[in-house]
């Protein structure tokens, strides 16, 4: 084994679509505004009863079913997300028990908009250990229920989804060619949701001054993700010992389109080599890549033997790249 192949990917998007129209008779805001500023034109938005174990277990299945293993062959869950069903247990083991899996190891990544890289860095490492066979990597996310519907200024950002990755060793070419993962945690107050946690738990007072939503502020956000993208993909490349030449699409995280815009000229990439779906489905947080991932291979963008790369930044605040031979 040399090295650690992705075998299928899946995605599941809830049917409910919510759209710049419907967001202008419930905050004050406008399609104009936000098609300008974000490139975002609808959301997908979970059903009630529906959580993120659901939407992570359909996206999973797809994985699963193209990979053309037994789901039994399974024994390594790691579900990336920041909106699990609950506090604990981990939303992993959720999945586990929806795909009917017996006993294997599952945990869950909170790295935000870069967990999805950050739980595939985890898994590789674990698989090249030998001590696993085949892992599944679920990024699922339900963001529409830690959005402030009354705060403008977020709550046009976000929408609900879920992508999943099997992967396995293998002894080609193909494989997770390099990682580069970041983090600064000075930066923790930019994005966050304030209660719930053991810092501020829930209390009525939590709950009457709208702590438990996401708080963000995005002006500062957005000068840190374009600088902490490009330097994550350069080094990740260079770990490689490849050159942005050598990548036939990159799929970076879909927070504004601005920033995937600024992101491309920073790394002299044309927007043709740049996977996008903001407009369709707004930021999904880690969800984002992973759905990427899985687009542009079932929409034929990228195939076997092509190098593609996965970029993403977000809330800790956290970075990170992965550049992988499909
Ligand atoms: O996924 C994790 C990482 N997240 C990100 O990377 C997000 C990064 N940040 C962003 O994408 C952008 O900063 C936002 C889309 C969040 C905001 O865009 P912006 O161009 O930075 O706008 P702004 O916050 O500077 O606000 C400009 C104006 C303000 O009005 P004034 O003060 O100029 O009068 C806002 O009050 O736009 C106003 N505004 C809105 N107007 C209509 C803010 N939100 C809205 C809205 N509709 N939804």
């Amino acid at each position: 084994m040399n090295r650690v192949k992705i075998t299928g990917t899946g995605s599941f998007l809830p049917e409910k679509i919510l759209t710049n129209s419907q967001l202008e008779k419930m905050v004050e805001t406008s399609d104009e505004w936000i098609t300008k500023r974000t490139g975002i034109k609808q959301r997908r938005i979970a059903a009630d009863g529906e959580a993120t174990s659901d939407l992570g277990f359909r996206a999973s299945r797809q994985a699963v079913s193209a990979a053309g293993i037994d789901v039994q062959d399974i024994d390594l869950i790691i579900c990336a997300t920041i909106t699990p069903d609950m506090v604990f247990p981990a939303t992993a083991c959720l999945i586990q028990d929806k795909l009917g899996i017996k006993e294997a190891a599952a945990f869950d990544v909170e790295a935000a908009c870069t967990g999805f890289i950050s739980a595939l860095a985890a898994a590789e490492g674990m698989l090249l250990t030998g001590n696993y066979r085949n892992a599944l990597v679920v990024a699922s996310e339900i963001l529409s229920r830690v959005t402030d519907w009354e705060d403008r200024s977020t709550c046009v950002l976000f929408g609900d989804g879920a992508g999943a990755a099997v992967l396995s060793p293998g002894t080609g070419e193909s494989g997770i060619l390099s990682t580069h993962l970041g983090a600064s945690g000075a930066y923790s107050d930019l994005l966050y949701l304030p209660a719930g946690g053991s810092l501020n738990p829930a209390s009525h007072e939590t709950v009457d001054n709208r702590l438990h939503y996401m708080r963000m502020e995005g002006n500062k956000v957005f000068k840190i993700a374009v600088q902490k993208m490009a330097e994550g993909s350069h080094s990740s490349l260079e770990k490689a010992g490849l050159g942005i030449e050598d990548l036939k699409i990159v799929v970076p995280h879909q927070a504004n389109l601005r920033i995937i815009k600024a992101l491309a000229k920073k790394l002299d990439l044309d927007m043709e080599k740049i996977y996008v779906n903001i407009v369709k489905y707004g930021n999904m947080s880690a969800a984002t890549t992973a759905v990427g991932l899985d687009e542009i291979i079932r929409k034929g963008l990228a195939s076997e033997g092509d190098i593609i790369q996965l970029v993403a930044f977000g809330g800790g605040l956290t970075w990170g790249a992965a550049t992988v031979r499909l």
